[in-house]
């Protein structure tokens, strides 16, 4: 048997540096999508030589997730499959939305809609037993204290077509909550559709997890803070984590199976499983939310299945 096979999105800095370095410890093949070729130095500087892959992938471009799902499939090494697919990558864009080239709120286009793209285009190629995990955040509830003390009121979207835009939603933490709702609501949807079968599917909460590039737009004190105050309340606050401890938390779960948890738990960093809203596991919400996800997939050439497979329309 060969090795493992985890696909990671947003290796190449914070949380899913330390995944790729964990699960390559672990024994796995890591294949890393990075934007920017020149990001992954630090990453191949982690990785053991032979235990890595990296290929260009921009979420916010179709056209790219596409290249790269073809690439993936086509790595002599994931032959036998792909035995977990981790949607890490994130953003926050603070202030107005800014919108891809093809009209779509980077926010929602990085950390939904481009990983929905992803999972359908590479589900052929999912090896069976394989787990896709989506990554949750606490700014998604709004009775989550530690979110609201930064600013995020919860997530909230009257339709995925506004979401996708950033309709109404002035401000960078409500699309980013939204946003987040959306990954856990579509591991949810996902299980529900692939019930009875071997694939998994799971969202992942990594905690407050200060340090990381996230909040690289943020204003010069919000920085500061992120940087050198938050990291040393790690010990203090219930809730805040370390990029490092996340990751061991969620490459034990990719090396070890899932604790015995069905398809479609949202887990957080303590193994525990992670405090959700109410609209975070609604079925209706999710499946109107697919709906919509195959409408935005549509417009932009994919056909999108009832179980989340893409092909192209037409
Ligand atoms: N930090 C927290 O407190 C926290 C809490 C809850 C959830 N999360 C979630 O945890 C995940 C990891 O976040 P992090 O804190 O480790 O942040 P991070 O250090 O900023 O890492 C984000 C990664 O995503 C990549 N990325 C961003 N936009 C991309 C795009 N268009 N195409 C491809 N890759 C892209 C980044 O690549 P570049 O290096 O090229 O920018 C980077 O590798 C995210 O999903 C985030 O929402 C974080």
């Amino acid at each position: 048997m060969g090795r493992p096979v985890h696909v990671v999105t947003g290796a190449t800095s914070g949380m899913g540096l330390f995944l790729a370095s964990a699960l390559a410890e672990g024994g796995a093949l890591v294949v890393a999508g990075a934007r920017r070729p020149e990001a992954a130095d630090a990453l191949r500087a982690r990785v053991p030589l032979g235990r890595l892959a990296v290929l260009p992938l921009d979420l916010l471009d179709p056209a790219s997730v596409a290249a790269f799902a073809g690439a993936v499939r086509t790595l002599p090494g994931a032959a036998s499959g792909i035995d977990a697919l981790v949607c890490n990558a994130g953003l926050q864009v603070p202030g107005a939305p800014v919108l891809t080239p093809d009209g779509m709120d980077e926010t929602f286009a990085a950390n939904v809609f481009g990983h929905v793209l992803l999972v359908g285009l590479l589900m052929p190629a999912l090896a069976p037993g394989a787990a896709v995990v989506t990554l949750g955040s606490g700014t998604h509830d709004p009775r989550n204290r530690l979110a609201r003390l930064f600013g995020f009121r919860g997530g909230a979207f009257a339709s995925v077509e506004a979401l996708a835009t950033g309709s109404g939603m002035a401000k960078g933490s409500d699309r980013y909550a939204a946003a987040k709702l959306c990954c856990i609501l579509y591991a949810h949807a996902m299980a529900r559709r692939h019930e009875g079968e071997c694939l998994r599917f799971h969202a992942f909460d990594p905690g407050l997890m200060p340090g990381t590039g996230l909040a690289r737009e943020r204003p010069a004190p919000v920085r500061f803070a992120w940087h050198y105050i938050l990291p040393a309340m790690r010990a203090l606050v219930p809730g805040v984590s370390s990029p490092e401890k996340s990751a061991r938390a969620l490459a034990g779960h990719l090396l070890s199976g899932w604790g015995g948890r069905p398809s479609g738990a949202y887990v957080e960093f303590t193994g525990r499983p992670a405090p959700a809203a109410a609209l975070a596991t609604d079925d209706a919400r999710a499946d109107a939310m697919m709906a919509g996800l195959g409408r935005l997939a549509a417009a932009r050439g994919w056909s999108l299945a009832t179980n989340g497979a893409a092909t192209p329309a037409g």
